[in-house]
């Protein structure tokens, strides 16, 4: 594997394998601190990020390397009209790995075609974005103890949500797994996900409005954000913006050991009140990020630390 663009790109043992990594890493940071030395990562961000480009940068130099930098589409050549291809062969000449966030779905895939270094999709549009994935796997690893008969909840933006998309990938190669997709009419999972990912995995799922019809049978609560780059127009926006606002009553009948996560940043789907709950993961998902990111870049250098 030399680039990382969907979560499918890894098999089940590779994905197992980064959380070993990244639990070896919780444990022993030490051992890691060296272990890119003379490496240099490059984070092409050309949409709006905080998270997903410090924390790779963060995990880069926690193994000891160094980072190089594009933190808008303004600030770069993308601007003068350079092709992703021809930036990716550019970048291929100062670094040793790509991270890319895209507008465009598709954009990373394309630079992984033309880039000599492997590259990493850090967000493509409202397609998908693998790495979320890796800290939200790795969080209900840690959290949850493992992935088979889970039932997950996803509420909120399912149309555009990228988050969402790689995560029900991920899960589709677990056993019974039970999806429930809470969101508004207009936001509902697109059909391909359903007919290509959920049918033909034999994956249970049903589709509400209601975020508590199924709250008290949940084992993870995955709220996201109404994606308002991704909208035509303002008014749809603003009309579907708070149509899920999670709050201390509403989890009332939920299981006491489910789960509460969400990709961040956050507007308006949970309450801040919900912030000091045990079940709330949010932030823990932040720092799996880091690790998982650490693992992955180990793998896609093929550094091997003993
Ligand atoms: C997510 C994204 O960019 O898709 N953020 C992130 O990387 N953690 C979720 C979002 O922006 O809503």
């Amino acid at each position: 594997m030399k680039n990382l663009i969907d979560i499918l790109d890894l098999s089940v043992e590779e994905l197992d394998g980064l959380i070993e990594t990244a639990c070896d890493i919780i444990d022993n940071p030490g051992k890691y601190a060296h272990a890119c030395e003379g490496k240099k990562l490059a984070t092409l961000f050309f949409e709006p990020s905080t998270r997903t480009r410090l924390s790779f940068e963060a995990a880069m130099y926690e193994l000891g390397g160094h980072v190089l930098s594009v933190s808008s589409a303004g600030s770069s050549s993308a601007a003068k009209g350079e092709s992703i291809a021809d930036t990716a062969r550019t970048v291929s000449c100062y670094a040793d790995i790509i991270a890319m966030r895209h507008p465009k779905e598709g954009a990373p895939y394309v630079a992984g075609n033309n880039a000599t270094i492997p590259v990493i999709n850090a967000g493509d549009g409202g397609h998908n974005h693998p790495t979320q994935t890796l800290a939200d796997i790795l969080t209900i690893y840690r959290e949850k103890g493992g992935f088979d008969n889970l039932t997950v909840g996803f509420c909120g933006d399912l149309k555009f949500g990228r988050t969402v998309h790689s995560l029900i990938n991920a899960l589709s190669r677990y056993s019974g797994i039970k999806v429930v997709l809470i969101s508004p009419e207009e936001l509902r999972l697109p059909e391909y996900m359903k007919k290509d990912v959920l049918e033909k995995n034999g994956m249970e799922y049903m589709e509400t409005e209601d975020l508590l019809e199924y709250m008290a049978d949940l084992d993870v609560l995955y709220m996201t954000r109404v994606q308002r780059e991704r909208f035509f127009n303002e008014e749809d926006y603003m009309r579907l913006k708070d149509s899920y606002i999670l709050e201390p009553s509403k989890i009332e009948k939920a299981k006491e050991d489910m789960i509460i996560m969400h990709p961040l940043p956050r507007v308006n789907e949970i309450s801040i009140r919900i912030d000091d709950d045990p079940r709330a993961c949010y932030f823990k998902q932040v720092l799996n990020g880091k690790y998982m990111r650490m693992a992955l870049l180990l793998k896609l250098l093929e550094v091997n630390v003993q």
